[in-house]
């Protein structure tokens, strides 16, 4: 199929860019002596997950339990749950997961979880690995660093179905942070308490195999710090608009990986000081200040018009958008807007070479 025959709105993904945003960032976690466990929350693709493994990652993180069921189902493994499992449902659920995939790892913030989470391993005769999520301010998840955490870490070391593996700490707080170098001095900060509960661990004898952490925004902040064993960024493989203004380590704009996502539109109608495209609030993620961009198409401002449309405004006259003209678009923020597409349409130039599906779409329970 030509690119310009992908029924719209469709979710593109530029196959050239996507490759080498993956091989700069193996690149750059291998100089550093460190692993990559890529977060597939961004995507919710099993082919995106595995060509992330085919470029030297351990596995996948996800953010739920139905990501890392679709993700097992698909052949992955080394799957890390990145948030507390604790509805009994899905404690089942869980174990039944470990069955299929030994190494999934989960997260724990809470004593009564650690022993739900070790009660129902013994009954369905599983081990399920665990890391201890450590609260380093994103208030969010994770049990305060320190002593309580230390005293989490002991009780999981003590159960028999469960098998403690280290820590996790996410600073989610920290990886938009404008301007590299004051998203170093935060993220710095914010880990630290990580780094000092480590120690505790690894004094008290606990395991610390994995200490886990990590975004996009700090993926060349974090690798410095000598406790942090693995990065689990998940921005990086396709970027969007939300990072690419944060600034990177040389200048204004964060151009260490190359926007490999867009959302293209057909103009459906024309008017004297506007034109419509077929895409709206279903076709991009809405959660960001500001709107999706055109991609080297000067002379229109985008705008959401509905559920269905998107305005466009001239901002150039002599630059007015035809009907049936195609635009591409680059989103705000890419976890939502793949959540919002069932298949992402692979293109290499003006052929589109594949369509993957994005099985673990919904996948939030
Ligand atoms: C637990 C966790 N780890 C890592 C990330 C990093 O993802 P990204 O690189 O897309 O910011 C996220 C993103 O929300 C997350 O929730």
């Amino acid at each position: 199929m030509h690119r310009d025959e992908i029924p719209t709105p469709a979710l593109l993904l530029d196959l050239d860019r996507f490759e080498r945003n993956l091989t700069r960032m193996a690149a750059h976690v291998r100089a550093a002596g460190k692993n990559l466990r890529p977060h597939a929350k961004t995507h919710r693709c099993p082919e995106i997950a595995s060509r992330q493994v085919a470029a030297g990652a351990l596995g996948v993180a996800c953010a739920k339990l139905g990501e890392a069921e679709v993700m097992a189902r698909a052949g992955l493994r080394g799957l890390l749950i990145t948030t507390e499992v604790v509805a009994p449902s899905a404690v089942r659920r869980l174990t039944r997961l470990a069955g299929e995939a030994p190494d999934t790892m989960v997260v724990v913030d809470h004593p009564d979880n650690v022993r739900a989470l070790a009660r129902a391993a013994a009954e369905d005769g599983v081990t399920l690995d665990v890391l201890v999520d450590v609260h380093v301010g994103a208030r969010r998840t994770g049990t305060e660093p320190g002593d309580p955490a230390l005293a989490l870490g002991r009780l999981v070391a003590e159960q028999r179905g469960l098998r403690l593996r280290g820590l996790q700490g996410y600073a989610g707080h920290c990886a938009h942070v404008m301007g590299w170098a004051a998203r170093r001095d935060t993220s710095h900060k914010a880990m630290a308490p990580l780094m000092e509960t480590r120690a505790r661990f690894e004094a008290a004898g606990l395991p610390v195999e994995i200490v886990a952490g990590g975004s996009t925004g700090t993926y060349n902040i974090d690798l410095e710090l000598a406790g942090l064993t693995e990065l689990q960024a998940g921005s990086y493989c396709v970027m969007d608009l939300d990072y690419r203004r944060i600034g990177g380590r040389a200048g204004d704009a964060m151009t260490d990986f190359e926007m490999a996502i867009t959302v293209v539109a057909t103009v459906v109608s024309v008017a004297a000081d506007r034109a419509m495209v077929d895409a709206g609030l279903k076709a991009f993620s809405t959660d960001k200040p500001f709107p999706p961009e055109a991609v080297e198409r000067p002379g229109v401002d985008y705008g959401f018009a509905g559920d269905e449309h998107g305005r466009l405004t001239l901002t150039d006259p002599s630059r007015a958008p035809k009907l049936g003209e195609r635009i591409e678009f680059f989103p705000p923020h890419c976890d939502p807007t793949f959540n919002l597409y069932d298949r992402v349409h692979v293109v290499r130039g003006t052929t589109v070479d594949a369509v993957w599906e994005i099985a673990a779409r919904g996948r939030s329970d």
